[in-house]
């Protein structure tokens, strides 16, 4: 694919600065549009415009400004339990934050959006592996902030021919190849990086949040899915909506799910210590698994996971943390800025 000008929305954050970067070595050209509310500038590959989803003028003005041929959106609050308190500022960042996007883009007449979307908008699954039919039925604010805009951007391809993919990731792990990039939420709620902390002795032990589920070994199954492969689903993405494709919405999950005790076992092999743990109660909200049927994904983009190993995700973010190029200290000392 030819290269192209990508306004990366959000590319200050986890997902959003890896995405950024792989664009960059495909031969895009790329420039980051983000608050750095809870994204880091040390993340940041190129240009950087500091500013909020909510300020639509700004946002046209980048747009116009930067003739974008697409914009990947990544500005997001994620944290489902978070989103259960405080529903109107996720209302507020996740649905209102993306209407003011869509809004600039119309004006500036930029007409490809990739989305990042979640498995979270299925809530409780009524089959294993999920395939993209299966209905939405969020269980929390969070999760119905991603079905909202995903109707909203069915509604405005029928509309205005508004191209978009929407990706429903699954768990996203692991950290960039080239060990800049990693995960360091402010606070940390994901299990990988948490485990890993635990294991270093920056946190107290792990808490499992449920043993009785009807699993193997009674704790929660995840579907895994190594950043950088997740980020080639957004390259995969984008290469179909700049040929004028119109886009749908896919899972990136790879098919495999692994229980909560087995990232503890891996985490433990790649620190080369066990990880401590104990029991505790079920996190609300928390189905007891969620596996991605992968198939639709594989067949009409071609991509496929490459790193998703369990283990190898795990040595990614491994290593990341023993040795984080930024965010330092925010596992260890629990704060929130
Ligand atoms: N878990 C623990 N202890 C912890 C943290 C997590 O046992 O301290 C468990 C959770 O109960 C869950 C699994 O580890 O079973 C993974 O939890 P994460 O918090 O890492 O991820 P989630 O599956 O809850 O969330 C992910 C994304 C969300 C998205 C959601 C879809 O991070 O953005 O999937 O359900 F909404």
């Amino acid at each position: 694919m030819a290269s192209a000008r990508i306004l990366v929305v959000g590319g200050a954050g986890y997902i959003g600065s890896v995405c950024a970067r792989a664009l960059l070595r495909a031969g895009h050209s790329v420039v980051t549009y983000d608050d750095l509310s809870t994204g880091f500038r040390e993340a940041v590959s190129g240009p950087l415009v500091q500013g909020d989803i909510a300020d639509t003028g700004t946002l046209r003005d980048t747009l116009r400004e930067g003739r974008f041929d697409a914009v990947m959106h990544f500005a997001s609050r994620i944290a489902v339990g978070e989103s259960v308190r405080e529903p109107l500022m996720y209302y507020g960042v996740n649905v209102k934050g993306s209407l003011s996007l869509l809004e600039a883009m119309a004006d500036a007449r930029v007409r490809a959006l990739v989305f990042s979307s979640s498995a979270a908008v299925y809530g409780d699954p009524r089959e294993l592996p999920i395939p993209e039919h299966h209905p939405f039925a969020p269980v929390s604010p969070y999760g119905r902030t991603k079905a909202m805009i995903e109707e909203v951007l069915g509604d405005l391809r029928a509309a205005s021919g508004l191209r978009s993919a929407s990706l429903r990731y699954f768990n996203a792990a692991g950290a960039a190849e080239d060990g800049w990039l990693g995960e360091a939420h402010q606070p940390e709620t994901h299990l990988i990086p948490l485990a890993i902390a635990a294991g270093l002795g920056q946190r107290p032990p792990l808490d499992v949040f449920g043993t009785d589920y009807e699993t193997s070994d009674g704790s929660c199954i995840r579907d895994y899915i190594h950043v950088e492969d997740l980020a080639d689903a957004h390259l995969a993405a984008l290469d179909r909506l700049l040929e004028g494709d119109a886009g749908s919405s896919w899972n990136v999950g790879t098919g495999q799910g692994h229980t909560v005790l087995e990232v503890l076992d891996a985490v433990g092999r790649g620190l080369g210590s066990p990880v401590p743990w104990r029991a505790a109660a079920r996190r609300p909200g928390d189905p007891p698994a969620l596996v991605a049927s992968a198939d639709r994904i594989r067949a009409e983009l071609g991509w496929q996971p490459r790193r998703s190993g369990l283990d190898e995700i795990v040595r990614a973010a491994c290593r990341w943390a023993r040795d984080p190029r930024y965010g330092a200290g925010v596992l260890a000392a629990g704060l929130s800025r």
